[in-house]
């Protein structure tokens, strides 16, 4: 069977393609998530790419150590005491755990650089939400996911995922960061407004 599936027209035709394919390369997820996925016992998310990679070496697309490596994951406990802390250090510490969930939600699709990818995934940058735009449609947004928006003119053929898995502070972080972050200027979203737009 898995010798027929190497010789059929879905997924790789030499397994030693889809090895060869770097694991930054959009192509990862597509090509072992779309065509190797029921054959996947068990996944991890790449720390380079935020893609998800097959972690089974009995199918023979091992995981590379980089895929092993510990991910910079937002700590909720970073948020104790938050309600006490001045504007400047609640700002300071929503963006510096929301470039972590950034990092491992986002960036995939929207890009580290926040210039998203072609037609596909919108850039966050300049954004007309994002850049100081409603923040309750960016909270939607995040939580319900979306499709079917035409974006500063572009229909995206992409769609976002919901993230209402995410915790209300790990939510007001990436919020936050992504209104801060690449010439944004689109100010703070405390934990409690995501709480309040559940
Ligand atoms: C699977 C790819 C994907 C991921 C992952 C993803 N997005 Fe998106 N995102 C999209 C697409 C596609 C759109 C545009 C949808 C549309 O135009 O209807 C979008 C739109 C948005 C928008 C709306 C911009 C606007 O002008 O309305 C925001 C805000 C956003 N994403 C934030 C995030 C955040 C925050 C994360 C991580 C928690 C994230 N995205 C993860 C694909 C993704």
């Amino acid at each position: 069977m898995l010798v027929l599936r190497r010789l059929l027209p879905f997924g790789c035709l030499v397994l030693a393609a889809c090895e060869a394919i770097p694991e930054d390369s959009v192509f990862v997820q597509d090509r072992y998530q779309g065509h190797y996925a029921p054959d996947c016992p068990s996944w991890v998310t790449s720390p380079v790419s935020g893609r998800p990679y097959c972690s089974s070496p009995s199918k023979g697309y091992d995981t590379s150590p980089a895929y092993a490596a510990a991910k910079p994951v937002a700590n909720d406990t970073a948020f104790d005491g938050f309600d006490a802390k001045s504007p400047e250090d609640k700002k300071a510490l929503l963006i510096a755990q929301g470039e972590k969930v950034y990092t491992n939600n986002c960036a995939a699709c929207h890009q580290v650089d926040g210039k998203g990818s072609g037609t596909s995934f919108p850039p966050l940058m300049a954004d007309p939400v994002v850049n100081g735009g409603p923040v309750a449609e960016q909270i939607q947004t995040v939580l319900h996911g979306l499709s079917g928006k035409v974006i500063n003119g572009v229909p995206y053929t992409g769609a976002m995922t919901p993230f209402s898995n995410l915790t209300d502070n790990q939510i007001a972080a990436v919020i936050t960061y992504e209104r801060n972050s690449w010439g944004n200027d689109g100010g703070v979203v405390e934990p409690a407004q995501v709480k309040a737009g559940r």
